[in-house]
């Protein structure tokens, strides 16, 4: 593991190998976190690239190192229009990577209902949730190889609370993988803004792979800009960057 800090950035960055090692370094921070305060406030974040840290998340809590039991979880966006029961859903994801194999709560979950009929309701309920925790204590993010966080698209401007968005070609072409056919990723969503990603107490973000290592120079180098809305976290008061040594190949 290399741990990188770079001149006027006031956060760290650890390269390791490989992906399986960013995931299990990054899972420490959170179990420590975790084991800190029962009635801990996780932020979630959906994609194949948290996968590894929820197995080990899976695994820390059946062998009793932590439990979910007193855990409220904020997910950080959901696909709209979608039936929440849809295996496409990021609220079945969400069961199937984590919430099935642990101890928390059903009405523990909070995560943006992509079957509300109105969804500009639907972002003001649950921002109003996000404000009334006021940030979670620790948020798990990844990336987009367009620099996305949540699903804060590249943009003019920053927006700050949670609100509808329209997916890009780059976000849908990523995400068809997951999908029988291209036409069938939703072309919107709704996601946490900037805002509360930047209330979070504590951000890690990892990312592994070649994809992802444009959108990762932008957002540990670039200049701040809400066309690589990663780049926002270089205000956070404390961010952690993960990553494999593919993901950060274009900035060692
Ligand atoms: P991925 O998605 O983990 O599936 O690459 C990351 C993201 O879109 O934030």
């Amino acid at each position: 593991m290399k741990r990188l800090v770079f001149p006027g950035k006031n956060f760290p960055v650890y390269v390791f190998d490989t992906y399986e090692e960013a995931s299990l370094a990054a899972a420490e921070v959170v179990v420590s976190e975790m084991k800190k305060k029962p009635e801990f406030l996780l932020g979630l974040a959906t994609g194949s690239t948290p996968v590894r840290l929820y197995r080990a998340l899976i695994e820390k809590c059946r062998a009793g190192e932590i439990s979910f039991s007193r855990v409220k979880t904020y997910n950080l966006d959901e696909y709209y229009p979608i039936d929440p029961k849809n295996e496409q859903s990021f609220l079945a994801f969400m069961k199937a990577n984590l919430f099935d194999h642990v101890d928390l709560p059903k009405e523990n979950i909070h995560i943006p209902n992509g079957a509300a009929t109105d969804p500009a309701a639907e972002a003001v309920r649950y921002e109003e949730e996000l404000l009334a925790i006021g940030g979670v204590d620790l948020q798990v993010l990844g990336i987009g190889s367009d620099g996305h966080i949540g699903f804060n698209e590249p943009a003019d401007e920053f927006i700050l609370p949670t609100h509808l968005v329209t997916l890009t070609e780059q976000t849908i072409n990523d995400n068809s993988r997951f999908f029988r056919a291209k036409s069938d990723v939703p072309t919107h969503a709704l996601t946490m803004g900037v805002g509360a990603i930047m209330r979070a107490k504590k951000c890690i973000l990892i990312a592994n792979g070649k994809n992802k290592a444009e959108a990762i120079r932008g957002a540990i180098l670039g200049d701040p800009t809400p066309k690589n809305q990663a780049s926002a976290l270089q205000f956070h008061r404390d961010v952690a960057f993960y990553l494999d040594k593919d993901a950060a190949s274009e900035i060692l």
